[in-house]
């Protein structure tokens, strides 16, 4: 059972970032099936898109979404901050070995850091951005299919997403096994599999989100 002071407590802020990570890779794969219907066509993304936000579900989804990611970002930060103070005072004693370490898992804060001004600007850039209607079997509804189309047709955006999506890929493929370590999903037989797994997830949200920008790039 959690303590009185869990949420100040070092293993308490890990497991919280790692279960708000995990929510928000389910968010990753959920995003990416619903834009992929981009590649059927406008009339399917954008009544799927209608269909979302016209459900008054969408307020709670959204509501949670948010808190996942403030909450998710608030115990990372903490969590990376403590770590290092931790890692300045051993320094004088003993080196870091270096062990496990890879690419992605020493550039988290960094590729965190790129998801959150992505985010931001993304939010501003497609829900916040113009309303363009268009009419699908009869009903009025916005037409976001136009609008990804249009902002893809600058090269310029299409490689910003590439680059912040090769972020999130190393971002996700780390955090995925890392989430799952520390909630418990860690034995010899299968953390080689779960690792396998995370890395292979995160070259496909790479991939898969970076391909619908360059697609959408040669819609124009
Ligand atoms: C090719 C890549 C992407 C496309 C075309 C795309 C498209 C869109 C569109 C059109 C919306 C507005 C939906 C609406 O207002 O109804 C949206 C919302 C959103 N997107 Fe993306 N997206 C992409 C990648 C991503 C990625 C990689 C993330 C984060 C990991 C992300 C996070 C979000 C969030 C948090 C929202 C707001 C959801 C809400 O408030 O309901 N998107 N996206």
């Amino acid at each position: 059972m959690p303590s009185h002071n869990y949420f100040t407590s070092s293993i308490g802020k890990k497991q919280i970032t790692a279960i708000t990570g995990l929510g928000l890779v389910g968010f990753t794969a959920a995003h990416l099936a619903g834009n992929l219907l981009i590649l059927v066509g406008a009339d399917a993304f954008n009544a799927y898109g209608h269909g979302l936000i016209s459900n008054p579900l969408i307020y709670v989804a959204e509501a949670i979404l948010l808190a996942m990611f403030v909450t998710h970002i608030v115990m990372a930060a903490l969590v990376t901050i403590q770590n290092t103070a931790a890692r300045g005072k051993r320094y004088y004693i003993k080196n870091r070995s270096g062990h496990g370490e890879t690419i992605a898992s020493m550039t988290m804060p960094y590729t965190g850091i790129i998801m959150l001004v992505f985010i931001i600007l993304h939010l501003i850039n497609f829900k916040y951005g113009a309303h363009y209607e268009t009419t699908v079997d009869g009903v009025v509804m916005r037409d976001l299919f136009k609008l990804v189309v249009e902002y893809f047709s600058n090269p310029l955006y299409v490689a910003w997403y590439v680059f912040a999506m090769i972020a999130l890929g190393l971002h996700v493929g780390h955090g995925l096994q890392s989430s799952l370590q520390t909630w418990g999903l860690n034995h010899p037989s299968y953390t080689p599999k779960v690792k396998m797994i995370s890395v292979a997830y995160g070259v496909l949200v790479a991939i898969g989100y970076s391909g619908l920008a360059v697609y959408c790039y040669f819609l124009n």
